[in-house]
């Protein structure tokens, strides 16, 4: 049981102060009733706003296709976001929505948002060796060898002294390839490639762990049930 302010609150509804007014106001309703004081202690199954249940009073997961263009950011500074492409109030909820791991401003594909921090920290943690798939278009020719490289465990990136952890590759053309990989470096995959003399025009990824992002269009989202990782 939350104080109905709290709640409201973090749901994204308005700031505190917000949500009182509406509270008083009468616009709050908890087990059929009123309540008009910010203080009562509810059960958010039992909430209405102005009628409707309250906006997934659980934790929130979602798959989002991103778009170029777009950053995994909450600082406004950095252009736009990812999360500008969810709905309003999802923005203002606390504890936040934060994506799963990064992609860079210009990669595409599967994005992973949730306000489950600790589905965030296991999903990106090294240890649990979640496989992420990449598909990436190179401005010269693939190197002969690269997928001995890549899948040797001896790849290292610029500026760094521990080599990458096997990876493995699979051509798709002359300049393209598909990656996957365990770990979630810093610009991994085009660090990858930097190191063995080549550029990533393109970078997209399509699956993560046992997730595909399959036809989900180009900047919409879809909703997974919260506990689509707890057994895998
Ligand atoms: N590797 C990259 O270089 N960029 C990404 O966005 C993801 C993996």
């Amino acid at each position: 049981m939350q104080r109905i302010d709290q709640l409201l609150a973090s749901l994204g509804y308005g700031s505190r102060r917000e949500v009182r007014d509406w509270i008083e106001g009468g616009r709050v309703q908890a087990g059929g009733v009123a309540a008009r004081d910010p203080s009562t202690r509810v059960d958010p199954s039992q909430v209405l706003v102005d009628g409707e249940p309250l906006d997934h009073p659980g934790e929130l997961l979602v798959m989002l296709h991103k778009p170029a263009g777009r950053v995994c950011s909450h600082d406004p500074g950095e252009g736009p976001s990812v999360y500008g492409l969810l709905p309003e109030r999802w923005q203002r909820r606390n504890p936040p929505v934060a994506s799963v791991g990064r992609l860079d401003k210009e990669t595409t594909g599967l994005l992973l948002l949730t306000d489950r921090s600790a589905l965030v920290h296991r999903l990106t943690s090294p240890k649990h060796k979640v496989a992420k798939v990449y598909r990436a278009t190179l401005d010269r020719d693939l190197p002969a060898g690269i997928e001995e490289v890549f899948a040797g465990g001896a790849c290292l990136l610029e500026g760094e002294t521990t080599p990458c952890a096997p990876a493995t590759l699979r051509r798709i053309g002359p300049r393209e390839a598909e990656v996957t990989l365990t770990e979630g470096r810093y610009h991994q995959v085009r660090r990858m490639f930097a190191s063995q003399g080549c550029g990533v025009t393109d970078l997209h990824r399509s699956r993560l762990g046992h997730l595909e992002l399959g036809d989900l269009p180009v900047g919409c989202w879809r909703e997974l049930p919260i506990n689509t990782f707890d057994t895998k």
